[in-house]
């Protein structure tokens, strides 16, 4: 088997993945794609909007998925499907490995989906979940043929249901799997230069427009963290050293950062902030705020 990008000018291969979503998903969800416009539209979109990667067999489209940046370090995967004839020999397996590598290599950290179930294949369908639809999740059967238990052996779990997606009775199947690495943020990768990164904040704090509030800096900051490939290790190993500071512009902003706790150890922070709080106390009340926070695990 041989999994690749779906060439966008492969007009013959585009359609055979628009047939198989008509053909694959006539039964399992006959709402999907009703008409081959209808899977067309699809095709295309996906190849405007993400990945579309295609397993093939001797040459043949046997399969294909589709991924794209949701937001933040999430990725969806949508569509997935595997030609009804080729079912359950390790097609569909491969597809989500290769999409799993791929956009995790752009930065993900979850990888989404939403799987419907129309026709009743799942304990979920044809009953009211409200008014608690976890309480139905929590017993979640799959009565026969949901794709939900592919998943699950894909290493997915089940994080929630929208009810009713579909129609009344008719849920859609919230599924997530992690794809990037946890990166102790206490040891910065030695690939991202910390020299640059110091002198990139210093320039952006050195050069800020007059009267700029500690808000705005600290959310370019924040946004940062996450276009960075080691997951902003070195920056936040940056803003460490600024809430040590004597700058107490550069405090403020340190401080304002929202997008993590600062310090890996809660009790390196608490000194920290202790220490700023002593020091400047109008800025007492934020660092209260973020010990309360943190020790209360929010
Ligand atoms: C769901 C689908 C993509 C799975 O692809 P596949 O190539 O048949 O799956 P694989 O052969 O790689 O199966 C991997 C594992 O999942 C299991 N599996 C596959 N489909 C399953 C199903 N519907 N129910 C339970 N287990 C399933 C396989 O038995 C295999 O288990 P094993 O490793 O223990 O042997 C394919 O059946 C399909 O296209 N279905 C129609 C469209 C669809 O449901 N798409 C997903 C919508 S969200």
């Amino acid at each position: 088997m041989q999994i690749d990008d779906l060439a966008p000018e492969d007009l013959a291969a585009r359609e055979r993945c628009a047939e198989l979503l008509v053909i694959a998903f006539r039964d399992l969800a006959p709402a999907a794609w009703p008409t081959i416009e209808a899977a067309r539209e699809t095709v295309d979109e996906c190849l405007r909007i993400g990945l579309v990667r295609v397993a093939r067999l001797d040459g043949a489209v046997a399969g294909w998925i589709g991924g794209h940046h949701a937001y933040m370090r999430v990725w969806e995967l949508h569509p997935m499907v595997v030609d009804p004839a080729r079912q359950r020999s390790g097609i569909g397996r491969a597809l989500v490995a290769d999409l799993e590598a791929l956009v995790a290599a752009r930065g993900a950290m979850t990888l989404v989906l939403g799987s419907d179930d129309e026709v009743g294949l799942t304990s979920l369908a044809g009953v009211d979940l409200y008014p608690d639809p976890l309480a139905h999740l929590a017993r979640l059967e799959n009565r026969g043929g949901h794709p939900l238990s592919f998943y699950r052996k894909c290493g997915f779990v089940i994080t929630g249901v929208t009810p009713d997606a579909n129609g009344f009775g008719q849920p859609d199947i919230h599924m997530s799997k992690r794809v990037g690495h946890r990166i102790d943020q206490a040891q910065p990768t030695h690939r991202t230069n910390r020299h640059t990164v110091e002198e990139l904040m210093k320039f952006l704090y050195a050069n800020r427009a007059p009267a700029l509030p500690p808000e705005a800096l600290a959310e370019v900051f924040d946004r940062l963290i996450w276009c960075l490939e080691d997951n902003g290790a070195t920056l936040l190993s940056v803003r460490e050293d600024w809430l040590r500071s004597d700058d107490r512009a550069r405090v403020e902003i340190a401080l304002t950062m929202n997008e993590t706790y600062p310090f890996h150890s809660e009790a390196d922070m608490h000194r920290a902030l202790h220490a700023i709080g002593a020091r400047w106390p109008d800025l007492r009340g934020r660092c209260e705020e973020l010990i309360t926070r943190r020790r209360d695990g929010r």
